[in-house]
Order: C-alpha cells, then sequence, then structure tokens
C-alpha cells in the first residue's frame, strides 16, 4: 500500500503517520525528517538542503527526488509506505508516478489533512520536536510529561528553526503556490481522500484509520 498524507505546514501530517503506521505495519517516510537528519549529520546533502529549508524555500525537486527513491528502496517499505510531506510539487507527485509504475504500483491513496490557516501558525509555532526521535509536541495542546524532554526515549526536545512566526508564514505561502495544486491533481485521478484536520488529534486519527481501511 501506497499511501500519502497530504496538508499545509503544521496540519498533523508527522504527529497522525507516527500512530498510522503501527496500526498498518507501514513504513514512515517524511522528507523532512529525512532532511533534518542529513543537516544533523552535516552531510553535503545536509548542507544544501539547510540553505532551502532555514528560508522556508523547498529543496530542489532532483535533489528530493533522488533521496526519496534512495529511501522507497529500503527493504522494510516492503509492506507499504505511508510518504509525509512528499510530494510536494505536480512534478515530484509525476516522478513517484513514474518510478512505481515500472513495478507494478501505484499510489493506493491520499490523505489531505485539512486545517484552517489561523491554526496553523499557532500549532507550528508552539511545536517541540525530539532531537532523538523526530515525535512532535506542542506547548499547549499536546505537552510532554516532563518539560524539554521526550515521552517515548528521554531525548532533548527543540523548536525547529523554521518554526518562527516568520519562516513559517513563507512556507505556507510556499505551501499554497506550490503544493496545494497537488489537492486537484490527485482529486482527478481518484484517489484522495479529504480529513477534517481541525479536531483533536484522536479525532483526526480515528478518521483517518477509517479512510485508510476504506481503501484495503
Ligand atoms: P517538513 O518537515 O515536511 O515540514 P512541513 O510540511 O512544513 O510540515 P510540518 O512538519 O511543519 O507539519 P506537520 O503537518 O508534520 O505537523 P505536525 O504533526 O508536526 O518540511 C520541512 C522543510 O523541508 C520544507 O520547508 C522544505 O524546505 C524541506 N522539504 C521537505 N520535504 C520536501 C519536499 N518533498 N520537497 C522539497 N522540500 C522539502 O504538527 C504541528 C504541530 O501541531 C505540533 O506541535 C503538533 O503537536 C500540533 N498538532 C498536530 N495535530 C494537532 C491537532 N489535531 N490539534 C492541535 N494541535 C495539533
Ligand atoms: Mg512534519
Ligand atoms: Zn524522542
Amino acid at each position: 500500500m501506497y499511501l500519502i498524507l497530504l496538508g499545509a505546514p503544521g496540519a498533523g501530517k508527522g504527529t497522525q503517520a507516527a500512530t498510522l503506521v503501527k496500526e498498518f505495519g507501514l513504513a514512515h517516510i517524511s522528507t523532512g525528517d529525512l532532511f533534518r537528519e542529513n543537516v544533523a549529520k552535516g552531510t553535503e546533502l545536509g548542507l544544501l538542503a539547510k540553505q532551502y529549508m532555514d528560508r522556508g524555500a523547498l529543496v530542489p525537486d532532483d535533489v528530493t527526488v533522488r533521496m526519496l527513491l534512495e529511501r522507497l528502496a529500503r527493504p522494510d517499505t516492503a509492506k507499504g509506505v505511508m510518504l509525509d510531506g512528499f510530494p510536494r510539487t505536480i512534478d515530484q507527485a509525476e516522478a513517484l508516478a513514474k518510478a512505481l509504475q515500472p513495478q507494478g504500483k501505484k499510489i493506493d491513496g491520499v490523505m489531505y489533512i485539512k486545517v484552517p490557516n489561523e491554526a496553523l501558525i499557532t500549532r507550528l509555532s508552539g511545536r517541540l520536536t525530539c532531537r532523538t526521535c523526530g515525535m512532535v509536541y506542542h506547548v499547549k495542546f499536546s505537552p510532554p510529561k516532563v518539560s524539554g524532554v521526550c515521552d517515548k526515549d528521554g531525548g532533548e526536545l527543540f523548536t525547529r528553526p523554521d518554526d518562527t512566526v516568520e519562516t513559517a508564514k513563507k512556507r505556507l505561502d510556499v505551501y499554497f503556490a506550490q503544493t496545494s495544486p497537488l489537492i486537484e491533481y490527485y482529486t482527478t485521478r481518484g484517489v484522495l481522500t479529504e480529513i477534517n484536520g481541525d479536531q483533536d488529534v484522536d479525532a483526526v486519527g480515528a478518521e483517518l484509520v477509517k479512510a485508510v481501511e476504506a481503501i484495503g
């Protein structure tokens, strides 16, 4: 099963992917997380990606597609994948379809998590991310048990450098210009399901589970 979680920055893609992949035995592939791992390790790819991420812009398609296809080739993807933050442009979507086709695979479902714009900045500016496992928290909506520490592994929680109000706004502009056309793209192809992301985390999760089950 090849699934895509589509939605604006702060819509809850990472939050929901974390539980959904366990439920359905899928590999969670977040291109944002992959870039951040490379930034943390100081790889050549990380150094390049950082220049774009820090200003809220997209990393160029060729670099992103190459990284994604390498990740898709790893054995943990055998039961299927949940893509989070990819594709982000029509060109990325086309490159993905083209790569899957020779293997007899296709995108089975796209879950579009819809959240009102006003809520997105509040979510992003209060987000805390675990340096070790990438798990996300929110200072108000889902705080960790102990301040500054990940519940799961005790890792240090930090604020992503692109979660300042200024950069978050830039990311939203980029989303509306370059990523939101994918809503129509996948609707036309009959694979998009809209999920109401303006509910608490568990309610959104329940809607997503139903949508994935409906795909089979
Ligand atoms: P990426 O890491 O993908 O960031 P994003 O798409 O901007 O999405 P976010 O991770 O910010 O939001 P999310 O939807 O995962 O929300 P979350 O669950 O954390 O990309 C970062 C950068 O990498 C890009 O800007 C770009 O430079 C580069 N990049 C990545 N992929 C790329 C690609 N394909 N092509 C080119 N460049 C790429 O939730 C947010 C907050 O809200 C959290 O605090 C959470 O606790 C809270 N929250 C979640 N759900 C709820 C709820 N229901 N109610 C209340 N609060 C909630
Ligand atoms: Mg995320
Ligand atoms: Zn952690």
